[in-house]
């Protein structure tokens, strides 16, 4: 009864790709079946429509997003597993706690930045992180473009989210380190304002080591989906192998011992999550003394990922079209998560001063 709560969720705006898989799924997974945690695991649909989805495929997307929980090992018996509007709670308290939130801050926040921008069509500036130029346009705007003030309190949302499951871990990236700083910040003021010791402050957990990175096959940077350049988990044994063997390398090392290029680098990096050691001995030799035949390791790191694949693209495509089952594992976990939102909610209601006569 006394285990700590982890919780995350995903944003559906895709499906997922290898990278969410190793990065972040494979985690989940293995902390559920560790059993020393009560787990929640959920798809961030209402965050979602900060992007302004067409109102088709976002459904579709929380479908493959929940298929691929499923397929890639979450067990509802074992964790919850919900959709986050399942939970109206959620929206009742994140207009709670928005009467604590500032414009200021939230308008600083570097996820917010780039996608107001985006919105307005504005450059980054090339030097330093200038808030004003967002800012500026925003309330200044003379044209038709938009920010919209969902995309504004994302972190109320999020910090919602976490706060009313009464969360201790959450297991996030990098790009969402800030959103949790401003989760403990949120909670901090909300005790301090009401003289309670309420809340708690969650933690990022990143399961004992460091944070996999999965790199790209483009050469540089990371897997991610807007980036062109990754394997989705849907994807068949054809495309991964074509995507594979179109991966950018170099000419090739020239003499012994040469340090790697960084899209060389990151294919041994690929090849160290997905392969056996020893075929990453058998590859760093080649390439040290120079016999290394990139298509030989494109090959090898194709054939290694369509293992790892394979059988969880069997099970999504089982699951994807299974609305009853679908409906069953949401069902359930809407009850749960829904049990503790409600107590959570009733008690910051309660502490807000909206009570009953
Ligand atoms: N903002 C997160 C992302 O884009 C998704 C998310 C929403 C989330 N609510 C959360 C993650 C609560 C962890 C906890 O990745």
């Amino acid at each position: 009864m006394d285990k700590k709560i982890v919780l995350s969720g995903i944003r559906p705006t895709g499906q997922l790709h290898l990278g969410n898989y190793l990065g972040a799924l494979s985690n989940f997974v293995k902390m559920q079946n560790e059993g020393n945690y009560d787990s929640y695991y959920f798809i961030a649909d209402l965050h979602a429509l900060t992007t302004n989805p067409d109102p088709k495929e976002l459904h579709t997307n929380v479908r493959h997003i929940l298929a691929e929980y499923l397929a890639a090992g979450l067990d509802p018996e074992k964790s919850t597993i919900f959709v986050q509007s399942d939970i109206p709670e959620v929206s009742e308290m994140y207009l709670l706690l928005n009467m604590h939130v500032g414009i200021g801050e939230l308008m600083r926040t570097a996820a917010f930045k780039d996608k107001a921008r985006k919105a307005l069509g504005i450059t980054a500036p090339t030097q330093g992180d200038d808030d004003e130029d967002v800012a500026k346009e925003i309330i200044g705007a003379s044209t038709n473009k938009r920010v919209n003030a969902g995309l504004l309190t994302y972190p109320t949302l999020m910090a919602v989210d976490i706060l009313i499951q009464r969360a201790d871990f959450v297991p996030v990236g990098k790009d969402q380190e800030q959103h949790l700083e401003l989760t403990r910040r949120f909670a901090r003021r909300f005790n301090s304002f009401y003289k309670t010791e309420y809340f708690k402050e969650p933690q990022n957990f990143n399961f004992g080591s460091a944070p996999v990175k999965v790199p790209g096959l483009d050469g540089s940077g990371k897997m991610g989906k807007s980036e062109g350049n990754c394997i989705y988990l849907v994807d068949d044994e054809k495309t991964i192998r074509k995507k594979v063997m179109r991966a950018v390398t170099d000419g090739g090392p020239t003499e012994p011992n040469m340090p790697m290029a960084e899209p060389v680098q990151n294919l041994f990096t690929i090849l160290k999550l997905v392969g056996t050691p020893d075929k990453v001995q058998f590859f760093t030799e080649a390439y040290n003394n120079c016999s290394i035949r990139y298509g030989d390791l494109k090959k090898e790191i194709a054939e290694d990922i369509v293992a790892m694949t394979t059988p969880i693209r069997e099970r999504i495509l089982d699951i994807e079209n299974d609305d009853a089952y679908l409906h069953r594992v949401l069902e359930m976990g809407a009850e749960r998560a829904r049990a503790r939102a409600g107590k959570t909610l009733a008690d910051v209601r309660e502490i807000m001063g909206i009570t009953k006569f």
